[in-house]
Order: C-alpha cells, then structure tokens, then sequence
C-alpha cells in the first residue's frame, strides 16, 4: 500500500515513515518544515535505504494537495501535521484552531475526490480526555472539554471523523490517541529536535543534559500526585511508531472506524522521569519549581488493554531507554551543529 504521511519529517512521523518502509510500505511525504528539517529526509535514506518522494507543502494548501493526490494516487494516510504544544496552545487559540482543523479538512475533501484512498489514521492525543476522573484511561472514557486549544482540536476532530464514518462506510479510519511519546532512533539520527526553546519536557531535558539549557523548570510540585508533580505516560517513539502500521494492518481488514489508545499503561512524575534520566545517563539533572502550567492536567496515563488484544500491540522499550536514546541523540546534534 503506498501510504501519504503528513508531518513525516517530523519527531513522531520520521520514526513512523522509518517503520512504514521497514514493514514493505511505500510512503509519501508531505511536510512544510514548521517543526522539522530537511535533513531529516537524508536521515530516513540513511536508515532505511529507502528515500521516500517527499512534498514541500502546507496540508492546509488544497491545491498542491491536489496536485499529490493526482501524481501519488496514496490508498493511505497518517495524519501528524499539526501544532501539538499544549501549553504554547493557551497562548495561540486562532493558529491552532486554523493549522489543525484545516489540514485535516484538506485531507478529507482529497478523500472524497480520490476513493482509492479510504484508509486514515489519524494522531489524536490522551489530552482528549480532559481532566480525567480516574486512571487509566480506557477508550470508553468520555472525551472531556480539553483544558486547552490543541486538546479541543484533537476532541473536535475525532466527533468529526465519527460523523463521518457514519456514512462514508467504505472508509476505514483509526484514532489513535498517544500519551506522551519520547526517545529518539537508537541510530542517534532520529529524535525530537523542535526550533526553538522545546515545549516538552525531554526535549527541554536532553538540551540540560548536553549543556544548552542550565536546568529544568517544574511546573507545579503540588499536583494530587504522590510526590506533587505532574504525571504521564511516556512511551517510546519507537514503540509509538510500530503501533501506527499495526494500526494501518487493522486498516486494512477494512473495521470502518476504530480507537486505540497508545501508551505503556504506567504513569511517570516528573521528578522520577528526572531520576530515571540521571540513572540511565548518569549525568546530574538540576531543576527548579516552578508555578504550574496553563493547560496542564495532574495525571493521566493510559490502559492498553484494546491495542494489546486487538493490534498485538506491546511496548518494547521503556523510559529508561527512551532516556538514554533521547541524550544520545542530543549529543549527536549538538556535535553536528
Ligand atoms: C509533560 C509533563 C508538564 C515541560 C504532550 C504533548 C502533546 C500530547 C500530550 C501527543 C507535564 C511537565 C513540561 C517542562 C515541566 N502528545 N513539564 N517542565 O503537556 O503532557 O503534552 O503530550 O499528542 O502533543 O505536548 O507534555 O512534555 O509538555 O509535559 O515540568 O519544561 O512535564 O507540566 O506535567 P504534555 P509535556
């Protein structure tokens, strides 16, 4: 199947487009660089032996879109071209509503024209379900009013997804919802480099660890968490990457739509991702405390109980090695530039 990945220069796509090549998948990318690098590309060729066609594009831009259906003729899609900084979000309402709605809506109006293409899996997030009344979250839990812009576009877009599920039968689509994806490749040629100061917290961790940043803010140490501070399901983005073509293989046994959550099933403070990166690089992490974060929920972690038993989905790798690929690839990097 020759699948189209949005965002594929991206940390969660490249790894992705990395295990689409592997698993025999013939992938196309469109990527307008935002939040990724060109040199991503010749990493991908490096790894895989496999340089995909790749389109300099904004999915928003119907046009060129257009132009790639007509040429590719994809039977697939994975969507990830979109902001994704919660807390950046709270700040940004009106780019995040327009960036995350309008590709998506692009992608769909390509489906319609070209019904060769009637698989979609789609990058939502554990932010859809708000400020959760218990963990772990199950996909039965009720989406929630997110508790920020990028959250709500994620909730938003699955209703829409559903809706139109509902009588587009021949579409196959998957939601997939992530918890907090980390790690890098273990070639050290992948890994999240975002422009700019990171939003996230390993990222923000891996340039303290490598001597560009001093040390880490906390944001907030009195959460109802046992040691106050933040908790989440951090997953490698290698095992993130694997469950996408296991969720295109489900795609392809045409289910119409379905749900995944895609997680390690374990919640991790913040303070013990600290710990946990100190042991598996043995380099100290100083942080400070901070007031909390707009946006930011006390915890939230994942049951994967249904990617188990209905993708054969298991995480292969845990935080301690998402820690240690993360500072490697951090040191590369920084030794490149
Ligand atoms: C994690 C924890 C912060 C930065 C992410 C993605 C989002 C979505 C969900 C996929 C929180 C704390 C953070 C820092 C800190 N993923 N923190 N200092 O907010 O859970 O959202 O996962 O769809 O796209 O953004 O991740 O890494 O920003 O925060 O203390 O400098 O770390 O308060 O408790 P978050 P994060």
């Amino acid at each position: 199947m020759k699948v189209l990945v949005t965002g594929g220069l991206g940390f969660i796509g490249s790894h992705t487009v990395c295990e689409l090549i592997e698993s025999g998948y013939d992938v196309v990318i469109a990527d307008n660089l935002y939040n990724s690098k060109i040199d991503v590309l010749d990493r991908i060729e490096k790894i895989t032996g496999v340089r995909p066609h790749f389109y300099n594009i904004n999915v928003q831009d119907k046009e060129a879109l257009d132009k790639l259906f007509a040429k590719e003729e994809p039977e697939g899609i994975i969507h990830f071209a979109a902001y994704k900084a919660v807390g950046e979000s709270v700040y940004k309402p009106l780019e995040y509503y327009e960036n995350n709605f309008d590709t998506t809506f692009a992608l769909l109006w390509m489906m319609r024209k070209y019904p060769k293409c009637k698989n979609f899996v789609f990058s939502s997030s554990a932010t859809i379900y708000g400020v959760p009344d218990h963990v772990p979250l199950k996909e039965t839990d009720p989406r929630k009013d997110a508790t920020s812009p990028y959250g709500e576009t994620k909730v938003v877009i699955e209703r829409i997804l559903e809706d139109i599920a509902k009588v587009n039968k021949e579409y196959n689509i998957a939601i997939l919802r992530y918890f907090n994806p980390i790690g890098a490749h273990k070639s050290g040629l992948l890994g999240e480099d975002p422009n700019g100061i990171p939003n996230n917290l390993l990222p923000y961790i891996n340039k303290v660890a490598t001597g560009v940043l001093p040390c880490v803010n906390v944001f907030g140490d009195d959460y109802p968490t046992p040691d106050g501070t933040g908790v989440r399901d951090y997953i490698h983005v290698l095992d993130l990457a694997r469950g996408h073509v296991l969720a295109l293989k489900k795609l392809e046994t045409n289910p119409g739509l379905v749900t995944y959550n895609l997680g390690t099933g374990k919640g991790t403070s913040v303070l013990e991702i600290i710990k946990d990166y100190e042991k598996a690089t043995g380099i100290k992490i100083n942080y400070v405390i901070k007031p909390r974060r707009a946006g930011d929920v006390a915890e939230n972690y994942a049951d994967c109980s249904k990617a188990k038993n209905e993708l054969g989905f298991t995480c292969k790798y845990n935080v301690f090695d998402a820690c240690l690929d993360g500072y490697n690839f951090q040191k590369k990097e920084n030794q490149n530039k």
